[in-house]
């Protein structure tokens, strides 16, 4: 498993997300692409500010392909999201970028990682426990359209 995870991280470089109108709109059309609820490009830029949060996404022929976002308070990150576009699913982006934030985490000595996400979405919950997240709850009807629980997962950092 640790050779994959090398291997995918050699394969793709995510550079960090700027607070440019390019990134700010391109990541807002791949959110637009991956979910009922995007985060609009303002919501965005909270992810380019130091101190509040960081995004980390990979470019394929100059389109924004892959990204995710991690808010930090603390010594706690919170995963906001993680997307690859449709048709580069499967080729170890979101592996990639998945890494990037957990690199970036551990630099900035955060203890935690926590996120959210649906109970049925099985590709995201294999990719974090690739990763090393372990599931430490659940809430109830977290989600909406459609109302589904949301699994919370955590990485110990320290
Ligand atoms: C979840 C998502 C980010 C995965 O990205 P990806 O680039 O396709 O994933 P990768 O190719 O890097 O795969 C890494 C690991 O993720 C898991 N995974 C990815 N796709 C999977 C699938 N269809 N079924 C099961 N597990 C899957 C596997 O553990 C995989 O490791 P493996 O190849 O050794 O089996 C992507 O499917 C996506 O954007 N989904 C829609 C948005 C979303 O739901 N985001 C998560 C919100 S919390």
């Amino acid at each position: 498993m640790a050779e994959e995870i090398k291997k995918n991280t050699i394969k793709y470089h995510p550079r960090r997300l700027t607070d440019s109108t390019a990134d700010l709109e391109g990541t807002a059309a791949l959110e637009k692409l991956c979910f009922h609820q995007p985060w609009s490009a303002s919501s965005l830029e909270l992810l380019t500010k130091d101190g509040i949060g960081v995004g980390y996404l990979c470019e394929q022929n100059g389109d924004i392909v892959a990204y995710g976002g991690m808010l930090i308070a603390v010594d706690e990150g919170q995963i906001t999201n993680i997307a690859v576009h449709p048709n580069r699913r499967g080729q170890g982006l979101g592996l990639a970028i998945v890494q990037a934030l957990i690199k970036h985490a551990k630099a900035a000595r955060l203890a935690t990682i926590t996120l959210e996400v649906r109970v049925s979405n099985t590709p995201a919950i294999s990719l974090y426990r690739k990763v090393g997240f372990a599931e430490v709850g659940r809430r109830k009807g977290f989600y909406t359209k459609p109302t589904e629980d949301a699994l919370i997962m955590e990485l110990k950092l320290k």
